[in-house]
């Protein structure tokens, strides 16, 4: 069956962004010039999503007015013969796409998040992203299929799909941590003798732990916020208990899942990016920032003068 649907949770409160966040969106600030949420977005659409489900807040409506026309905003620019800029504000949502929302009431966890999404999913398989990572990392790069390639293997064999990406041992207890199958196949040992796995194959999953500690981890492959669920996952998200955090945890869902049902690994074409800390997002802007072909050479000259301070 197509998967022509992404949900994605944007009702958390961004506390790891304040005080940034105390009145504007974390997925508002903006990466150079667009929002964070329009680079998720994008993703979505290239991997072939048509209907884009907000999982979202009463405090997000600036979520939904980036989506939204601007009647006003789009005359002034037409007066004005702005055409660029019209034309940049007339794409950001393309005309074929549509943007629904459902509100999360309380925060109870990704699996609770996901849940409300219930109805406006429909009975269909579907797409879940994390609008926090961002793994399409700037434009026209060959690593944008990473999402689109997940969605056809989940359309020719029918299995649930996770991102997955080897992060450093001493971080794990930040991300869901996955466990491979005996018969998955490591493609080389890092300079500490742990397995290394291809970039771009898709693995069996034998386990999966929400945030554990590095002691109990069974690998260093994280879930970097991107799903391809069937449609029968919501049968398990009802039963889901309490995880870590005290939250309802998408990662307890799918272990449940996998307890009948097989979950592939996909493992991700270059590198994520994780702007849900400060860190990462200070990261991600100037990654994004030198790969602009509008700033990258004077950005260059710029940090090279500042780097000799
Ligand atoms: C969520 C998931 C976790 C995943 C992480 C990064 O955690 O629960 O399994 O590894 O996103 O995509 P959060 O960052 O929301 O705490």
């Amino acid at each position: 069956m197509k998967v022509t649907k992404a949900v994605i949770p944007v009702a958390g409160l961004g506390t790891r962004m304040l005080p940034a966040t105390k009145s504007i969106p974390k997925e508002m600030l903006p990466i150079v010039d667009k929002p964070l949420i329009q680079y998720v977005v994008n993703e979505a659409v290239q991997a072939g999503i048509k209907d884009v489900i907000f999982v979202t807040h009463s405090s997000k409506n600036a979520i939904e007015n980036h989506f939204d026309r601007s009647f006003e905003l789009e005359s002034t620019l037409e007066k004005r013969v702005k055409r660029q800029q019209l034309a940049e504000i007339r794409a950001i949502c393309p005309k074929n796409i549509t943007i629904m929302h459902v509100r999360q009431g309380e925060a109870r966890g990704l699996a609770h998040a996901i849940s409300k999404a219930r109805e406006l999913v429909r009975g269909e398989p579907f797409a879940v992203i994390l609008p926090d990572v961002l793994i399409d990392d700037y434009s026209c790069n060959p690593l944008k299929d990473n999402l689109k390639e997940m969605i056809s293997r989940f359309e020719e064999n029918g299995r649930t799909q996770i991102m997955v990406e080897k992060v450093a041992r001493e971080s794990v207890s930040s991300y869901g941590i996955i466990d491979f199958a005996a018969n998955a196949v490591a493609e080389k040992t890092d300079e500490n003798g742990r397995a290394i796995y291809a970039q771009g194959s898709f693995l069996p999953v034998s386990n999966l732990v929400e945030k554990p500690a590095v002691e109990d981890a069974p690998s260093d492959y994280a879930i970097v916020g991107r799903y391809v669920l069937s449609d029968n996952i919501w049968d398990y998200l009802e039963y889901t208990p309490l995880g870590a955090g005290d939250e309802i945890q998408l990662t307890d869902t799918l272990k449940l899942l996998l307890r009948e049902n097989e979950i592939e690994a996909y493992v991700l074409k270059g590198k994520s990016m994780d702007c849900g800390s400060k860190l990462g997002y200070i990261e991600a802007f100037i990654n994004y920032s030198m790969h602009d072909p509008r700033y990258a050479d004077e950005l260059k000259k710029y940090v090279e003068k500042l780097l000799k301070l």
